[in-house]
């Protein structure tokens, strides 16, 4: 049976082309709808001067945003540590290297291990690990002020893509798994903790969903 998902199925997957990648695409077209509705969601109920934990955060797109709409500093925590030469090219010329702390830390391993924030983001990251009730209750209770997520709409052509991407990894022996987890079963843990949804965007690619105390 296929464990899923050790340290480095993520360096296999999140490598040093997919970070390339990622910072082109961000460089060229800007954030992406789903990452543009998480920025809106926060800097709508105010982020002049919040500290920001981002959750897998890869390159770092969606919190440099954060950053230059307002909040102070952000701490990245990421499990793949391909994304630093990009992530450091991009803070460097946005010129904040000094407003970000970037970590390697599963903070559902490691709870204890980090801070709470006034803003925990996750963009694209649910799908990325396999115990999501546990994530986002982690995430929610490191949440001050608010909460917001991401995750892969549940219709047939994300669960196409998804399960031909898995199949490809079975077939050549990787072992991360990407996942489409139930949209309820995600709200319920994300309000584990006392937060209540205050926001939900749906599209047919990213849903995503904000919630705040
Ligand atoms: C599809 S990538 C998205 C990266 C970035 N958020 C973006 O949208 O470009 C998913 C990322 O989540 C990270 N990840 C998954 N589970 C994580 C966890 N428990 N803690 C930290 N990072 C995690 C992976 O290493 C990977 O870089």
């Amino acid at each position: 049976m296929a464990r899923c998902c050790e340290p480095d199925d993520y360096q296999s997957v999140f490598s040093g082309r997919f970070a390339r990648r990622q910072s082109r695409r961000y460089q060229r077209r800007g954030l992406s709808p789903a990452a543009r509705g998480i920025v809106e969601f926060a800097t709508s109920r105010g982020i002049a001067g919040a500290t920001v934990l981002e959750i897998g955060g890869g390159v770092g797109q969606l919190h440099l945003e954060l950053l230059r709409r307002g909040a102070l500093h952000v701490i990245n925590l990421e499990i793949s540590q391909n994304y630093e030469v990009e992530a450091a090219r991009l803070l460097e010329q946005a010129g904040m290297t000094d407003r970000v702390t970037r970590r390697f830390l599963d903070v559902a391993q490691a709870p204890d291990e980090v801070e709470p924030a006034d803003v925990v983001v996750l963009h694209r990251v649910v799908c990325c690990y396999p115990d999501y009730a546990r994530l986002l209750s982690v995430a929610a209770g490191h949440a001050r002020k608010m909460l917001v997520y991401s995750h892969p709409a549940a219709n047939v052509v994300n669960r196409a893509q998804f399960g031909a991407e898995n199949t490809y990894r079975w077939l050549t022996r990787n072992d991360f798994r990407a996942f489409i987890h139930p949209a309820d079963g995600m709200v319920r843990a994300a309000e584990s903790d006392g937060l209540a949804v205050a926001y939900r965007r749906h599209s047919w690619d990213w849903d995503v969903v904000a919630l705040a105390r």
